[in-house]
């Protein structure tokens, strides 16, 4: 009878071992050799890159094991025509069994919570002569603040850091939640409102590298980006003292330097953002979908009109497009030589 071949049949446990082996050895091989992340630029890169290796280390073995039991058992215990009557009656309860799959994963686990642990104590131990950088979070673009002893804070769209200097942000929301990350840090963090937020870093590699929101905060998440640009310690200093007197050192003649509303458009002013992120403009070449289409709002309309449209952006909603994406704060973030120079250039170029 069929029933005493089937039950003769020997479970090939040094095969299945040998196509488990090799195929824990090839996995782990392809897990290694893929670059998962973009180039590290903190110390903190590598000490959580090498906890990546080892999660790969251990987990390709288990997901190989589980997959070549249930390959081997779909091939070999397989129905096959007259054998639909055969199956046993069921099996309840194997202690020993479920002593050992209980046991087993939750030792994993504990070994590797335990040094996902350490790795995380260790990088976020508090650092001789950090500096404070403010970080925050709103529809849709990202404020850095770097306070001055003695003085206003400095205010920037883009974020810069000097090289070995261990930082720690201070990260909140102004709106809805979002998440401070720089991939080539390898740190991010809920910027939640209402709350404080906190991460270390220490930049150790020059470069300039992107600035991402991380979680789905409406229409534009996905423009919510800026730039890290980490420079060495004397630049930083240059950089500083510019945001701090930027007449002078832009224009040279101390009188304020030209305030170029094209420029402004295209790059921000380093405490706002630019239009042309989420604006479509053709004298600018910006192309974005977010906002509307600036060449089809503006045409025509005179300086008061545009001029509300950037300091008061919710009280004329253009149609096709909802309000309370657009910052409500450009009026504060604008100076009004600026303001002036934006609603001058629009005035001239949009939907000619
Ligand atoms: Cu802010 Cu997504």
């Amino acid at each position: 009878m069929s029933e005493d071949s089937r039950r003769d049949d020997k479970i090939p446990v040094v095969q299945m071992l040998v196509v488990g082996f090799i195929a824990s050895a090839l996995g782990i091989a392809a897990g290694l050799a893929i670059e998962w992340f973009p180039t590290a630029a903190s110390t903190q890169a590598g000490p959580i890159d090498h906890l990546y290796d080892v999660l790969i280390w251990t987990s390709v073995p288990v997901f190989v094991l589980v997959t070549t039991v249930v390959m081997f058992s779909v091939i070999k215990f397989r129905m096959r025509p007259g054998e639909e009557n055969l199956d046993g009656p069921p099996i309840h309860g194997n202690t020993r069994l479920e002593v050992i799959w209980t046991a087993i994963p939750a030792v994993v686990l504990v070994v590797l919570c335990s040094y996902a642990w350490i790795v995380l104590n260790d990088i976020e131990e508090a650092k001789a002569n950090e500096m404070r950088v403010n970080v925050t979070g709103q529809q849709f673009a990202w404020t850095f603040e770097y306070p001055q002893s003695g003085g206003k804070p400095i205010k920037s769209t883009q974020l810069y850091l000097p090289k070995d200097r261990p930082v720690r942000f201070f990260v909140k929301a102004v709106d809805v939640l979002h998440d401070f990350w720089v991939p080539a840090f390898r740190m991010k963090i809920d910027a939640v409102p209402g709350l404080e937020t906190k991460y270390r870093v220490t930049p150790n590699r020059l470069g300039t590298y992107p600035v991402v929101c991380a979680e789905l905060c409406g229409l534009g998440h996905s423009v919510m980006r800026a730039t890290t640009r980490v420079v060495t310690p004397a630049d930083f200093d240059k950089w500083i003292a510019e945001q701090k007197a930027p007449a002078e050192a832009a224009g040279g003649s101390g009188a304020g330097a030209e305030v170029d509303g094209k420029t402004l458009f295209t790059d921000g002013n380093g405490a706002a953002t630019a239009c042309g992120a989420c604006h479509t403009l053709a004298d600018a070449g910006t192309t974005s979908e977010t906002g509307p289409d600036l060449d089809k709002a503006l045409a025509g309309k005179d300086a008061a009109y545009v001029e509300a449209g950037i300091t008061a952006p919710d009280e004329e909603i253009a149609p096709g497009f909802q309000g309370g994406i657009m910052p409500k704060n450009y009026g504060d973030t604008l100076s009004a030589e600026e303001l002036k120079a934006l609603v001058t250039y629009l005035g001239e170029v949009a939907g000619k």
